[in-house]
This record gives structure tokens, sequence and C-alpha cells, in this order.
């Protein structure tokens, strides 16, 4: 049987062998933080279980050991309160907190660009393990991360201390930053918003950088870098990959309601809607209708805006093309179709095409230029 230490070694080789990890710097972070620490019990899915269901992997289960060094997040809570030891069997849920991939992570903290002295603030602690690979690299003295969930925060500070290590841990919501650790040279999320919050941006020094994920309540997701130019504002692109993140709590849409589909104002719907079944053009649709959920498949697809009441959805024709039936003050299609068209008009690229800017005038998404095609986040 493999040690830990062996088996941290073999990660740390595959990652470097896939290029996920390509900085020596944070190689050596990797090859020194006992991720098992941070992970003493934790959740595996139910391969083909709709919705996912989970199984429980405790301290002294065969393989768990093996399980925390395959590059795998592994969820440590679901529904905001559920532990691992909390059940016998398995149990479906949503997924609330997390030791992301490896991969991810270290990913991650190559992309922030950090710099002996620099330092950071990272929102979303969960088992304490990203932050304390931030430690590693930077000296403890330069972290500092937010957890939302005391449960979560008091079992990551202990296993941070356990790995020997001592950044500052805070707990509290992080959309409010931390300004007493401030000015920061970087920021990174490990949950998902569907803004910037306006603290981080003036918290961050301006030339700083934050790396965070983007998300909306149709759970599209993308991931940008952004350099703060000034208090207040900054702006950014979207980077290649598939990046999600589970959302920030105070930012998560409102529990949804059971949908009853009235009847409505019928037209032909101009795209396919299958496309929203794509992962940047349900990008697309979320940043058009941000209010809206989209909750279709293939080209069966329904958006709904549970604060109005208003609703879309389209189904095929049997001699070909779709319809679309919508009802309420919000056209949720009109919105879908008019921003999935100007896309597709633009090439239809993936979210690498995409820039970010925030200013005294809002936060706007837009395609290849600030002149392109745009769309005002929430906020
Ligand atoms: C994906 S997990 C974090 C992964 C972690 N960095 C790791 O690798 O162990 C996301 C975490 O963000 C936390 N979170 C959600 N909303 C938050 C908020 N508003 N402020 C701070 N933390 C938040 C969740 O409780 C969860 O623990």
């Amino acid at each position: 049987m493999s040690t830990p230490a062996e088996l941290r070694a073999a990660l740390v080789d595959r990652l470097t062998a896939d290029g996920a990890l390509t900085d020596q710097a944070w190689r050596a972070a990797a090859a020194a933080v006992p991720r098992e620490t941070f992970v003493p019990e934790y959740f595996l899915p139910v391969p083909a279980s709709a919705p996912t269901a989970y199984v429980p992997v405790l301290c002294d289960n065969p393989g768990r050991l093996e399980g925390v060094y395959r590059d795998q997040t592994l969820v440590t809570q679901l529904d905001g309160h559920l532990s691992p030891s909390d059940v016998q069997g398995p149990v479906a849920g949503a997924p609330s907190s997390s030791s992301t991939l490896p991969s991810l992570v270290l990913g991650m903290w190559q992309q922030l660009d950090v710099e002996a002295g620099h330092r950071v603030l990272e929102i979303g602690t969960g088992t304490g393990y990203s932050t304390v690979l931030g430690a590693h690299r930077l000296g403890e003295q330069n972290v500092v991360s937010v957890e939302v969930d005391p449960e979560i925060g008091v079992r990551a500070a202990e296993a941070v201390k356990a790995a020997g290590y001592s950044p500052t841990l805070v707990i509290g919501d992080g959309l409010a930053g931390y300004a007493d650790g401030g000015p920061y040279d970087r920021l990174i999320a490990t949950c998902s918003v569907r803004h910037l919050p306006l603290p981080w941006l003036h918290q961050v020094r301006p030339g700083g950088r934050i790396l965070a994920t983007f998300t909306g309540w149709s759970f599209a997701f993308g991931l940008a870098l952004l350099t703060v130019t000034g208090p207040g504002c900054a702006s950014g692109r979207f980077l290649p990959g598939y990046v999600n993140f589970m959302v920030a709590r105070p930012h998560d849409r409102p529990p949804r309601q059971p949908v009853t589909l009235l009847s409505g104002d019928e037209r032909p719907s101009e795209i396919d809607p299958a496309i929203l079944g794509d992962w940047t053009g349900k990008w697309v649709a979320q940043l058009a209708a941000p209010s809206a959920e989209i909750i279709g498949a293939g080209d069966q697809q329904i958006l709904v805006d549970f604060a109005t009441g208003s609703h879309a959805r389209t189904t095929p024709n049997p001699d070909g093309g779709w319809t679309v039936t919508q009802r309420g003050p919000l056209r949720l299609w009109d919105q879908a179709e008019a921003a999935i068209r100007a896309w597709q008009q633009h090439g239809a690229p993936h979210q690498e095409g995409f820039g970010i800017t925030v200013d005294g005038d809002g936060q706007r998404v837009w395609i290849g230029t600030e002149e392109g095609p745009t769309w005002n986040l929430p906020i």
C-alpha cells in the first residue's frame, strides 16, 4: 500500500505530465501540502445517478487516501449542512462545500500570476487546502481567506493548524471582502458570483488582479481574470476552459417553485433552441435573460422568471423548425434569441472571446471589444 507522500508525489507527477502544473514553485507547494489532512471524509457521486446521489467515504474506509490523491473534486458538505459522517448510504443533495480538484486549484493559482511578497485574498476557504497551497507559496502572513459557513470555517481552521500553517482565516461573507487585511495584490474566488462585489474592487490595489468565476441563475459559468484599473473599476477577459464553482451563497437563486406552463403568444423560433445546451450558448442566454432560469433540454427549452411569472418554452414542429410560446411581462425568448444571434454573427466564440468592464456605469460583459455586443450584469 502506498503512503500519502508517495500518492502525493505521483499526483504531482501526473499533473506535471498533463501540463496542469507548469510552475516550479506551485509544484513544490503541491508536493508539500497533505491534501488528506483537509479531507478526512468526503462524498463521491454515484455514477449515472439522477438527480446525483452521493456516497460517504469516511476516514477509515478503504480507498479513502487513493480518492484524496485522484485529481477529482471531493464534496464535503451537501445542502449547507450534511457532512459525510451524518449519513449511512447514498444520499441526494446539492454540493455546498468541497475541495476542488487539484488541477483546477493549482491551475487557478498559476493563472493568478502571483509573485513573492504578494498579498492575496481568497474567497471560499472550503477545506482550507487551496488556502494552504497559497500560504506555502507566498508565506502565511500574505494569505487571507474568508469562508461564509461557520462549521466549514472551523473545520478548515483545524486542518490548516494540523498541517502546520497559520494564514489569516475569517468567517464571514466573502462578498464583503476583508478590508482589515488589505490592500491586496490579488484576489481569487473559489465560489462563483453573479457580479463583481464592489468591496473587492476597493480592497485590491490598482494594478492588482482578480480571478473569479461568473455565473447566474441558469448556472452557466465563465472564469475571468480582471485587472483593477482604479478604485471601483476593473476590466479583463474571460479565460479558456470549462470552470464551474458553487455559487456564493448570497448570489444564489431563490428557492425554485413548481413551474406551471400556461398558454401564451406563439411564433416561430429563429434559432435552434438546442444551442442553449451548449456551454457558451447557455452563457449567452443567461447574460441576456439574467433573471430567468433555463430548465429545458435539447430543443425543448423552458425559461422561467419566477419574480414576474414570465416564461418561454420551445417545442419542435412536426414538419421542422420550432415554435416558441411566451407569456408574461418579460419576453424571455426574445431576449435570449437576440443575444444568441449576435453571438453567432460574431463567430460564436467560446468565452475566451468575451471580456468584462466594471466602472461607475455598471458591469458589462462584451464579445470581442467594448464596442461589440454587450450585456449588463445584474447588480
Ligand atoms: C468550492 S468550495 C471551496 C474550495 C476550497 N477553496 C478548497 O479547495 O478546499 C466553495 C466554498 O465557498 C464557500 N462560500 C460560498 N459563499 C461564500 C461567501 N459569500 N463568502 C465566503 N465563502 C463562501 C462555500 O461555503 C464553500 O466552502
